[in-house]
């Protein structure tokens, strides 16, 4: 079978996870729920939840630099820094730009980018774009994530789902090598927006008494229709991706999908074809971390050695926006 030359590689990963543990049962004695109805629910066990001094800047770099250092990359060296967060700390600057200050990457032009959980393909496939046009040598993509700050801890239907982490990968060129992004495909639905969002605290509705009065700055989710277009678009983009890969699901030694829910993951891999003991789960420690999930999944099942040389992965994200897609690797 031929496939496509890659023109740009993952060359390592790297994860930050604030220290503190929540568990179903330590939610249940804040608010009316229980272990049992997250985890039958949602596969979700405990999260991670970072405290007031830890920011989105703050857990990126974290997981930046561990991923440049396995990859032996220097600050200086980092020409691209795309940061995806759901989460900034400031509206201005970029967190891209508070991250790239706590790095040192004083050559990296730095940006934020906003896709919700599909933030990390969105990101490696810009990252993509400016190394195989020869503007870079080294991208840094960092996907950080303080859901704890966004959440409404009283709307116990969301608050639950959520967790703190980051994750980031150091992206080369592929320069004729077999490894590296074999296959894409991204898509969003604006239509869709208020399935999943934060109606106030933007220009649109300004942060003022009301709006907090109203808790509308923090997110509302429509769960059964994100639940639909969840499992629907992740299948289709896998599909879609592994087809223009020249590969079937039979080729694929892992998946690691967006971490949103342990039924949108095995509903997402039934369809695809894909066994369950060929998929990779960690929402049940740290929940939904939006677009930190997949470099966080992939950073561990690296770690696992569940990747090795020549893994072909498949990675399948969701999120508002709407905002979803797949890419295959070989690594
Ligand atoms: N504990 C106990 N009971 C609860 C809780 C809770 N934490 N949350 C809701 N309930 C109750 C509701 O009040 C409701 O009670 P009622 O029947 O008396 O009114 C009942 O449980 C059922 O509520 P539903 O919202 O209908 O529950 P559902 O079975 O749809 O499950 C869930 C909700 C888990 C959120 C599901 O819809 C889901 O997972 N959707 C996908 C959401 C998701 O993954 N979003 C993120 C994806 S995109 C991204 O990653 C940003």
């Amino acid at each position: 079978m031929n496939h496509p030359s890659p023109l740009a590689e993952i060359v390592s990963t790297g994860r930050y996870l604030p220290d503190c543990v929540v568990t179903n049962d330590d939610l249940a004695k804040r608010m009316d729920t229980s272990d049992e109805w997250i985890a039958s629910r949602t596969g979700i066990r405990s999260r991670r939840i970072a405290g007031p001094e830890v920011n989105a800047a703050i857990m990126g770099a974290g997981a930046a630099r561990a991923a440049m250092d396995e990859a032996g990359v220097d600050p200086g060296e980092v020409d691209i820094l795309i940061l995806s967060t759901a989460t900034p700390d400031r509206w201005l600057p970029s967190t891209a730009c508070d991250a790239q200050a706590l790095l040192g990457c004083g050559n990296a032009v730095a940006f934020d980018l906003m896709a919700a959980c599909s933030g990390f393909l969105y990101a490696l496939s810009m990252a993509e774009g400016y190394l195989c046009t020869g503007r870079g040598e080294v991208a840094l993509v960092v996907s950080t994530e303080k859901m704890s700050a966004i959440v409404d801890w009283e709307d116990r239907a969301t608050c639950v789902l959520f967790g703190d982490g980051a994750g980031a990968a150091v992206v080369r060129p592929a320069n004729g090598s077999s490894r590296g992004i074999l296959a894409s495909h991204l898509r969003s639905d604006g239509h869709l927006a208020n399935l999943l969002y934060r109606p106030s605290g933007g220009t649109v509705e300004p942060m003022d008494a009301d709006v907090l009065e109203r808790r509308s700055h923090l997110i509302r989710m429509e769960g059964r229709e994100v639940f639909k277009n969840a499992v629907r678009s992740m299948a289709e983009a896998s599909d879609i991706a592994l087809r223009r890969a020249g590969l079937t699901a039979a080729d694929v030694d892992l998946m690691v999908p967006h971490q949103a829910n342990f039924r949108i993951i095995e509903a997402t891999a039934k369809y695809s074809g894909i066994p369950m003991d060929r998929v990779y789960v960690n929402l049940d420690r740290f929940g939904n971390m939006s677009s930190a999930s997949i470099p966080v999944a992939l950073d561990e099942a690296r770690e696992q050695g569940l990747i090795g040389d020549g893994s072909i992965v498949l990675s399948a994200a969701f999120g508002a926006g709407l905002t979803w897609g797949a890419m295959v690797w070989r690594f």
